[in-house]
């Protein structure tokens, strides 16, 4: 028996698809109520890690539960979790209502919910249309009317907005919102941050398949500190003028300004005319999500700094095409996968659960309750 609670528990969630290490020893736990985004680059271990998570896939190590409870053994599974890992799998010659009396049949579930679901996704119009003709973004609302056939108290989908157009995007913001502000639970997949970040409470990001952080997307934001940018006439006299001013971390730039964490624009113009510098150019710079996403999550398929050119490929290598599909991460022989080590980049944070999910009371009303 679940515990009906709605929480997703992942902890050192390990998968290795002979020597791919797909997933390394991931961890996190998505609350009710909340909509918990997973991030992550192409090849970042989602899918597998959301196919672990719906017992799809065996784990080569750790476990996953929802309500308590692995996924095989929840009982009706559908009337506790709405998923959809890929909007495909439709019979090509069955209509939309027809595909979802199926699976209502399935789960003992009255014909007329087939039609409160299509018209939730906004396919009421095409009920009766063949699946096999849908668009991509139709297939997407037919996949996601399935998942929400049984009423479920959680939601796991994976990239849910390929496909939809903006209006099926801001629609998908608004139902997925609603949804979880009313204490349920939804579990998102995405390789695009801003495509998720209106939506979004809780986000863990992953690469490689190791969690690069987990926390609140508000924390993340306000964890840029921001910094100002100079261009001094003379940099070092200003490195010293900021130090004697009590101003310490100043580190050149590339492009030969200096960066100066924590202070305000005017202070370095101030310190900076104290001291006799001329200033060409002074400005604060704030990293933007999207960048420290980007900082977070780089590296794994990224495109050669320098690649070559074309028919100019050392003999027996293999090019990367831009933006790249390199080939997956290889665990070296007798390698075990880790977490997060010094070297490989920032420290992941694993703050406790978001004050004031706990007071949730568990899902009300019988559609999805306990199997
Ligand atoms: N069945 C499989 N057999 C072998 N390797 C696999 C299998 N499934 C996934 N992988 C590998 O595991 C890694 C993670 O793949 P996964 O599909 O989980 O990534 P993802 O984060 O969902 O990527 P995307 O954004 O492209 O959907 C990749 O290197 C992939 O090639
Ligand atoms: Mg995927």
């Amino acid at each position: 028996m679940h515990d009906g609670s709605g929480r997703i528990v992942v902890q050192n969630l390990t998968k290795h698809f002979g020597q791919v290490g797909a997933v390394q020893n991931l961890s996190f736990h998505v609350e009710p109520g909340s909509v918990t985004g997973f991030l992550g680059p192409n090849g970042a271990g989602k899918t597998t890690t959301l196919r672990m998570l719906l017992g799809l896939v065996t784990p080569t190590a750790g476990w996953a539960t929802i309500n308590g409870q692995p996924f095989n053994h929840l009982g009706n599974p559908g009337r506790v979790v709405g998923a959809v890992l890929e909007a495909q799998g439709f019979h090509p010659t069955r209509s939309a209502r027809n595909h979802l009396r199926v699976y209502a049949a399935a789960m003992g579930i009255p014909d007329q919910r087939c039609d409160e679901v299509l018209h939730l996704v906004g396919l009421g119009e095409a009920a009766h249309r063949k699946a096999g003709g849908f668009s991509l973004g139709m297939k997407q609302r037919l996949a996601l009317a399935t998942a929400l056939l049984g009423d479920p108290q959680v939601l796991v989908l994976d990239e849910p907005a390929n496909g939809l157009d903006p209006e099926g995007i801001a629609w998908l913001r608004t139902f997925l919102r609603s949804f979880a502000g009313g204490g349920r639970t939804v579990l998102i997949s995405s390789h695009l941050l801003a495509e998720v970040e209106q939506t979004i409470d809780q986000v863990v990001i992953i690469s490689r398949g190791q969690t690069m952080y987990y926390g609140m997307l508000d924390d993340l934001r306000k964890s840029q500190q921001s910094r100002v940018i100079a261009q001094p006439s003379d940099p070092n006299k200003l490195v010293g003028a900021l130090q004697e001013a009590g101003l310490s971390g100043a580190t050149p730039t590339q492009d030969g300004k200096i960066a100066i964490p924590g202070v305000t624009v005017q202070q370095v113009g101030d310190v900076a005319a104290k001291a006799g510098v001329a200033l060409y150019g002074v400005q604060e710079e704030r990293a933007d999500l999207e960048e420290l996403f980007f900082r977070l999550t780089s590296g794994q398929y990224a495109a050669p700094q320098n690649p070559p050119q074309f028919g100019q490929l050392p003999p027996g290598a293999h090019g990367t095409p831009p933006g790249g599909y390199a080939a997956p991460v290889q665990l070296p022989q007798g390698a075990q996968p880790g977490g997060w080590n010094p070297q490989s980049g920032p420290v992941p944070q694993a703050p406790p659960p978001p004050q004031g999910y706990d007071q949730h009371q568990g899902y009300q009303g019988g559609q999805g309750g306990n199997a």
